[in-house]
């Protein structure tokens, strides 16, 4: 399996910190944030990955994190002209994934738990990863029977849940497929809730809880939260070696 993180859009709920940086490139407690998604990814045994910005800040993850060759895999980098949604920028890796199933992470995502058993597993179909969260009206969100999931909405004002569907896919080659008949949604972007319900309607989407921490590192507030988190975890780990 390969793997891709999206490292694209424009940052704007970070402006001015991301005025002349890009967001996945700002600290997380001790690292450039973008290194938490890599490691999930290395961690899970993928050694090809793909990282896709935009054009402004593309030179630097290629500053930052090379061929690879420091992290024992192999990186390659992709532009995204625009900040056309998070399912364009997916769209942008087809050539990449060479009809292998990718696992897609956004890059302001950090997780606690490993996904290896997952991508080791993956046979066909997709796979979310879901979170139990308390302001679920901030993200895409799971309608839940038994063990499935019946639809997905993006940022609802209502949610059907309290289930996040964190920024952490499994999907296999046809998602590809599935992105060229998107339409750009109401705020103008190719919306991969749009992709997820597509393999939901097919019957062919899996889930799986998070376990241990999950931080969406893309506001003020869950920013600062993100470096608390990892600063307590870095002591914990200093004070029991
Ligand atoms: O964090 C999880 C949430 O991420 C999910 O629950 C939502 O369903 C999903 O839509 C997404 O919501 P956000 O509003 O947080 O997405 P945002 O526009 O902040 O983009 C998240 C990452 O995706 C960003 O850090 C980089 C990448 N991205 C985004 C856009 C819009 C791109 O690479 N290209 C893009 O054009």
């Amino acid at each position: 399996m390969k793997g891709v993180i999206l490292a694209g859009g424009t940052g704007s709920r970070l402006f001015p910190l991301t005025k002349v940086t890009n967001k996945h490139l700002l600290p997380v407690y001790n690292k450039p944030m973008i290194y938490y998604p890599l490691q999930t990814l290395i961690e899970a045994g993928i050694k090809e990955i793909m990282i896709v910005s935009g054009p402004g800040h593309a030179g630097h993850f290629l500053n930052l994190l090379g061929s690879g060759k420091e992290f024992k895999v192999k990186i390659t980098y992709e532009i995204q002209d625009e900040a056309g949604g998070i399912a364009q920028a997916l769209g942008l890796a087809e050539d990449f994934a060479d009809n292998e199933p990718v696992c897609v992470i956004l890059g302001d995502n950090i997780f606690e738990d490993s996904i290896k058993e997952h991508v080791k597993d993956f046979k066909k179909g997709a796979k979310v990863f879901l979170k139990e969260v308390t302001d679920a009206q901030r993200f895409g969100v799971a309608e839940v029977k038994g063990e499935k999931i019946i639809g997905i909405e993006e940022k609802p004002k209502k949610p059907k849940s309290n289930y996040a569907v964190t920024g952490l896919y499994i999907y296999d080659a046809e998602v590809f497929k599935v992105i060229k008949t998107l339409k750009p949604s109401g705020r103008g972007e190719l919306e991969i809730t749009d992709v997820n319900n597509y393999y939901v309607n097919k019957g062919e989407m899996k889930l799986a809880m998070v376990k241990g921490y999950w931080l969406d590192a893309g506001t003020f507030n869950s920013l600062l939260r993100a470096s608390n988190v990892l600063k307590e975890k870095e002591e914990k780990k200093s004070s029991n070696s």
